[in-house]
């Protein structure tokens, strides 16, 4: 059993009163090897940001736990290094089982979801109670979910989002004890969180996705005063990533993700999480995409996933700046 304390790493609570009384949300951005994690500590120590750094359970299995402890270490040594200690949390994504966020937590998690959302809402709760039963004995911070975003999810395919009911949140939150709570309200995985026919066209003929349902998020905060709120799938799917992923031998089809202003406008709420992954996967395969074709002899890794990691950081960096407002609040 590790602490995280000891690997210099936070949780998640602290973090999450400032930004919800400071009107900004903290970045929680995959990661799953070397370049991603140096990217995003490079990203927030520039922009002097504070940090999520999540793992799925897929990306566990694909970096192993042994090595992602040292990771998570190394990001918080590293951060010093370039010259400024962010705080830095190191959260599991989508947990799906008790077993699962109790080998996190011995592996030096400082913060877990565990996504009940597939399950009943009475058997939500007793999941998520378990976990946090556990957790909060190592003052590990926990996030549980309400609702169902549209998309895959935990492998499960939803046609259609199954909105957060606001007038269950208060008993989730009472019964369970979580820290922080995601919600759907219209953001989903991936880069496609829209057909086309869902979107309307704007005066230069580009897509407009519907808006997210903040009506449901305001109904939500009434309940839940000051109650620290997740938001998943909230990548942008920038169109010039998806344009030159595609004129560089990709193919892409219908990608349209969450506009940056009403993520900006949500940060400015109890909204304290934003979720961000699917953007970074666009930003790094675009780059090493046009390397790659751009200068076909090119075969040393470094020539391709250096320029992804740079082109990662500068995305992270705007994301900081400009969308969640977390840059110059660590
Ligand atoms: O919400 C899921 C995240 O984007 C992680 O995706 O399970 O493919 O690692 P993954
Ligand atoms: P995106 O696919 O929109 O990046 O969402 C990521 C996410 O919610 C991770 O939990
Ligand atoms: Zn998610």
């Amino acid at each position: 059993m590790v602490n995280y304390k000891d690997l210099g790493l936070v949780n998640s609570r602290e973090l999450f009163k400032k930004a919800i009384n400071g009107g900004y949300a903290i970045p929680a951005f995959n990661f799953n090897n070397m370049e991603q994690m140096q990217a995003i500590i490079q990203a927030c120590v520039e922009s002097k940001s504070p940090v999520i750094l999540q793992v799925s359970s897929g990306a566990r299995k694909y970096a192993n736990q042994t090595l992602l402890r040292y990771m998570a270490q190394g990001a918080v040594e590293y951060a010093k290094e370039l010259g400024y200690a962010i705080p830095i949390v190191l959260h599991l994504d989508h947990g799906d089982s008790f077993e699962l966020c109790k080998s996190c937590i011995e592996y030096g998690f400082s913060s877990v979801m565990i996504d009940g959302s597939a399950h009943s809402y009475e058997d939500n709760i007793a999941l998520t109670k378990k976990v946090v039963e556990y957790a909060h004995k190592y003052d590990v911070t926990v996030e549980g979910e309400l609702g169902v975003l549209a998309g895959i999810e935990d492998d499960v395919k939803a046609a259609e989002h199954v909105y957060t009911r606001p007038e269950d949140v208060e008993d989730f939150v009472k019964k369970t004890g979580v820290d922080s709570l995601a919600i759907s309200i219209g953001t989903s995985h991936g880069a496609n969180k829209f057909r086309p026919e869902q979107c309307t066209r704007n005066a230069e003929g580009i897509l407009v996705p519907p808006p997210l349902r903040f009506d449901i998020l305001r109904e939500i905060e009434k309940r839940i005063p000051g109650f620290p709120i997740v938001l998943h799938g909230s990548s942008s799917v920038p169109q010039d990533l998806v344009k030159s992923i595609n004129s560089h031998g990709g193919n892409l089809k219908d990608a349209i993700g969450i506009p940056e202003d009403q993520l900006r406008e949500a940060s400015k709420s109890a909204v304290c999480k934003i979720n961000i992954d699917s953007d970074g996967r666009l930003a790094m395969t675009a780059a090493v995409r046009e390397v790659l074709s751009e200068q076909p002899e090119v075969f040393d890794p470094r020539k391709y996933l250096g320029p992804a990691r740079d082109r990662l950081k500068e995305l992270y960096i705007h994301k900081c700046k400009e969308v969640l407002g977390s840059a110059n609040k660590a």
